[in-house]
């Protein structure tokens, strides 16, 4: 098994299950007196490799969304005198909270930074999905194409069309501003709270508009998620994956939506029925899905590879530069904050962390809920 050791003497054992885009954040951890082992292999590491590699001593682990970190490596972690887990990940499905609280351990994610490389992601599935950029290269490549035709891929436009989005915080509502003022799109959410940035900025975009002699865009917050799956052209899901949302979209819903919708999901795969996704894939040529995210990552359900109008990629949505190596800062800032003590930062914005002097704070906690205090 390959690992990548980096200043041996260092007082703190850390653990890094992948390697991490940049340097800025091994540097942190160095710098405040970290050994940083970092696993350099190809394939990920199972629950006995973990194990393993928490050996003897582990004061913290920076892990993967694809690893689940249960109540076993939890208790693993504890035992080996750990204190702070960090998911690289803004979700955290992949954790058991309860577990971690339960043995004391402190678990911190990474957001902001990765906002808007998937909000933009999500723009382009919706743009690619709803003309066929998927299958019109496959079409290109396999040497098909023999000329301009009339009606050769006919898809859809963004302009003047409905976008509904589930889950209207940070990425959500990045996604939902983008789409509004790049495309000029009436807007539908549901979400838990009322958005009032959002009724803001499709206030002054309609000012804009409106100087222009165009006509104004809506917002309505949906009451049921029913309401906007029947009006909404696009729909795209921004929440995060827990008992209640599992499933949130199977055949029921699927049906609920116009036959020519477009789906976009780049959250979690699980909060789709895939199995139903496919069959109404199958039997609705116009209906289009755009998916990051897959139900059971990396093995997609049978029949969605063969689909034309299923356009797929690798979960992808944070992997801009930018972001991952800004999530890295945020990962490796979470476990020095909670090993030295530092408080926990109160504002969303996560920039501070990439200056050169970042503030003696910790990033962004989970288990700070009253639930685990
Ligand atoms: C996250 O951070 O939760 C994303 O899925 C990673 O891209």
């Amino acid at each position: 098994m390959s690992w990548k050791i980096e200043n041996p003497q260092g007082q703190w054992r850390i653990i890094v299950t992948r390697e991490l885009p940049g340097n800025t954040w091994r540097n942190r951890l160095v710098e405040s007196g970290c050994r940083v082992e970092i696993y350099a292999g190809q394939t990920p590491l199972t629950k006995p490799d973990l194990i393993r590699a928490m050996g003897s001593q582990c004061d913290g682990v920076i892990g993967q969304l694809a690893e689940s970190w249960d109540r076993d490596l939890f208790t693993a972690l504890a035992d080996t005198g750990g204190k702070v887990y960090s998911n690289y990940a803004v979700g955290y499905n992949n954790v058991d909270l309860d577990a971690a609280a339960q043995y004391n351990i402190t678990v911190g994610n990474t957001p902001d930074l990765l906002t808007h490389a998937t909000a933009e992601l999500t723009v382009a599935l919706s743009m690619a999905a709803a003309r066929r950029i998927g299958e019109a290269e496959r079409y290109l490549r396999d040497g098909k194409f023999d000329g301009w035709h009339p009606t050769l891929l006919l898809g859809r436009e963004l302009f003047g069309k409905t976008i509904g989005v589930i889950g209207a915080g940070r990425i959500g509502e990045a996604y939902a501003r983008k789409m509004v003022a790049g495309f000029t799109m009436n807007l539908v959410y549901f979400s838990r709270r009322e958005n009032s940035d959002l009724d803001a900025m499709v206030h002054s975009y309609n000012r804009f508009l409106s100087d222009q002699g165009l006509a104004p865009v809506t917002i309505h917050r949906s009451e049921t998620l029913e309401e906007l799956l029947e009006s909404a052209d696009y729909i795209s899901l921004h929440i995060p994956l827990t008992d209640h949302t599992r499933h949130l979209i199977g055949q029921d819903q699927l049906a609920q939506m116009k036959p020519n919708a477009v789906l976009i999901n780049t959250s979690r795969g699980p909060i789709i029925d895939e199995t139903a996704l496919v069959e109404h894939l199958q039997k609705s040529p116009e209906f289009r899905a755009g998916l990051d995210v897959f139900e059971n990552e990396p093995v997609l359900t049978r029949g969605l590879a063969d689909l034309e109008n299923a356009l797929l990629v690798p979960h992808i949505g944070s992997a801009t530069r930018y972001a991952r190596k800004g999530m890295a800062v945020l990962a490796a800032s979470n476990i020095i904050g909670i090993l030295k003590g530092y408080p926990i930062w109160d504002s969303g914005d996560m920039t501070p962390f990439l200056a050169p002097k970042p503030p003696r704070q910790t990033p962004s906690i989970v288990t700070n809920h009253p639930k685990f205090s």
